[in-house]
């Protein structure tokens, strides 16, 4: 058997090309334009390529972008202060903070300074706990997990009762897609490194969702045939016949998953540019909410 490919990238496009349609309109009504505000603390040069893709991807559909750069031994209160100033500029729509931040830092109070209506990444304190929360609405779904949710959506997959398997429990993907699941009536199992088995508790998914950052850990033999992969890890692998010296591969064995699964994401052109075009979701439902 071989898989069919769950195609990130054409998806992404098709979200893309909407959000662009109703920014132009949009903008066309109120003479002003969404705007998103990137913060990046440090030189991690993983983080730096993510938020020049945000801007990029900004400008394309039709928003305004603001990056702000900061050093890597900045404190907490510049961090904390910049975020206030951009709580306050009525220009910006969305701000995101990119993570990991310097470990000095403290995250958990600099997620919690952005402004709920702003929160784009959906990682304010009071938006994660309505979103676990039976009932709730959270005024913003993190990004990644709710890329997966879309392509599981628009691939047709059936979660309803399904046996759900994420593995990792990270505070960016594996626990809130794991709360999404659930929300769609999936039984959900969450596994980690901890976990006893992990390729029995896997074998057991129809959707399996990995989110561990581990390059091809989870193997041909660890997935049921006929379950739905999606795959989130995005790990470089050294690779001397690239230019670059890398390449990317997922979570998941894709050579040997795909003869295995029923539908899989390829990495790259899988969940990746779902994240960004959520971003820019968010961003245009942060605006709508103020026009
Ligand atoms: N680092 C890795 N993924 C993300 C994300 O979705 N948002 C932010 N802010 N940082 C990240």
């Amino acid at each position: 058997m071989t898989a069919t490919l769950i195609d990130g990238t054409a998806i992404a496009a098709d979200v893309r090309q909407s959000i662009a349609a109703r920014v132009a309109e949009l903008s066309a009504a109120t003479g002003r334009k969404p705007g998103l505000a990137t913060v990046l603390v440090g030189e991690d040069p993983a983080s730096q390529a993510y938020v020049r893709m945000k801007g990029k991807n900004c400008l394309e559909v039709g928003m305004e972008s603001f990056s702000y750069k900061l050093p890597a031994d900045s404190t907490q209160e510049e961090v904390e202060g910049l975020v206030r100033d951009l709580n306050a500029n009525p220009a910006v729509n969305g701000i995101l903070v990119q993570l990991p931040l310097p470990k000095h830092l403290d995250e958990e109070a600099i997620l919690g300074a952005i402004s709920l209506e702003k929160d784009v990444d959906g990682f304010h304190p009071v938006n994660i706990g309505r979103l676990v929360m039976k009932g709730r609405k959270p005024l913003f779904i993190p990004c990644t997990p709710k890329g997966c949710m879309v392509l599981l959506e628009r691939s047709g997959v059936k979660l309803e009762g399904a046996n759900a398997v994420v593995l990792g429990r990270s505070n960016i993907v594996g626990m809130p897609v794991a709360a999404l699941l659930l929300h769609a009536n999936a039984t959900v199992t969450t596994c980690h490194s901890r976990s006893k088995d992990l390729r029995a508790i896997c074998s057991e998914a129809d959707v399996l969702v990995a989110a561990v950052g581990r390059a091809g850990m989870v193997r041909g033999d660890w997935i049921k045939p006929g379950a739905v992969v999606i795959d989130v890890g995005v790990n470089r692998v050294d690779d001397a016949s690239r230019k670059s010296g890398y390449r990317l591969v997922g979570d998941v064995n894709f050579d040997e998953a795909v003869e295995v699964a029923g539908m899989i994401t390829p990495v790259p052109g899988g969940v990746g540019p779902m994240t960004i075009a959520m971003l820019l979701q968010n961003t245009l439902d942060a605006f709508e909410r103020t026009v």
